[in-house]
């Protein structure tokens, strides 16, 4: 395999960093849910932590790596997840952790970063946006920019799940990944291809924010003017450049799916796993009931990669 930027070895010691309530989440066969979708499911559960996402992973390697180097201050953008997960990894080791998200970003995500006891400044307009704010804030502070996907500790924290996956028993022949900047879909991608290569690395992307998926299917960064979707944890317009070129070495397909598709998932989860998960967890589960025959009589392993909504929403779309 030509080789992407994420390093094996460095992802085995990363689980060294990572503190153990992040490590060896649940993976187990969900056959409730195998009727409605005509294939075997299993379900790699990321949501039973504290921050309920696998963000922390990443951001345990960032906050004990700075905390080594005798670092007081870092500063991420965030959808909504990595803020809380940066919140919660520096509070535990004395960091002074800013955090920039769109104001418009689900409430609940932005009250637990403010919770756990980060800044938390918003601007008024989407991530991308954030994004610029942060890394100005960076440099005008002096003080190390987290930028999640490009950040090398993002993926590779993200990719100590392949690890778990690759250790798995019986044996699958599908994972499905939401795709939103890359670090989970270039870091599980990146140890899959390393050590199970048979197995299929599906993304998966709404309809409403295909920047990434349009990029990976023409080789080359494709942006967009805007995002409509409700998967608020994969909505960028902007995928970076070195994030692409992994991604393309470790994905075998990237699917975009309907706004429906994804509600009938989270719904699916929820009404036969017991599962409250966010949009952008039930991309997997989207993915199969868009396309049934595809996966028919496969094994496939879904990542169910967050649980923060904002509830009144929730409901709406579950009930
Ligand atoms: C719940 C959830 N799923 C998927 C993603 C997408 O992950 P990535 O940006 O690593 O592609 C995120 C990103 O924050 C997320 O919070």
């Amino acid at each position: 395999m030509q080789e992407t930027r994420l390093d094996t070895a460095r992802i085995r010691a990363a689980r060294r960093l990572i503190d153990p309530v992040f490590l060896d989440t649940p993976l187990y066969r969900c056959d409730a849910l195998e009727p409605e979708l005509g294939c075997a499911v299993s379900i790699k559960l990321e949501t039973a932590n504290p921050v309920r996402s696998f963000k922390g992973r990443g951001t345990e390697m960032v906050a004990s790596l700075l905390a080594e180097q005798g670092s007081r201050a870092v500063v991420c953008a965030s959808a909504g997840n990595l803020g809380q997960a940066l919140a919660w990894s520096g509070r535990g080791r004395g960091l002074d952790v800013t955090v920039v998200a769109s104001r418009f970003a689900p409430a609940a995500k932005l009250d637990r970063i403010r919770t756990l006891g980060a800044r938390l400044e918003l601007v008024d307009g989407d991530f991308d946006l954030a994004r610029e704010r942060a890394a100005d804030i960076a440099r005008h502070d002096g003080i190390r920019l987290v930028e999640d996907s490009l950040d090398l500790d993002t993926c590779e924290g993200a990719a100590t799940i392949g690890l778990e996956l690759v250790d798995a028993v019986p044996p699958y022949d599908a994972v499905l990944i939401a795709l939103g900047g890359g670090a989970l879909a270039t870091g599980v991608g990146h140890v899959l291809k390393s050590l199970a290569p048979g197995v299929e690395v599906i993304c998966v992307q709404p309809l409403g924010a295909p920047a990434m998926t349009l990029s990976w299917r023409q080789r080359s960064v494709v942006t967009t003017d805007s995002t409509d979707t409700i998967a608020d944890g994969v909505a960028g317009r902007f995928p970076i450049p070195a994030v692409l070129d992994d991604l393309l070495l470790v994905a075998d397909d990237a699917v975009l799916v309907r706004e429906e598709s994804i509600v009938a998932g989270m719904r699916m989860l929820l009404d036969h796993a017991g599962l409250v998960v966010e949009p952008s967890a039930a991309l997997g589960i989207a993915a199969i009931l868009e396309d049934r025959d595809r996966f028919a009589d496969r094994h496939v392993i879904t990542i169910v990669c967050g649980g923060n909504v904002d509830m009144a929403a929730y409901h709406r779309w579950t009930r």
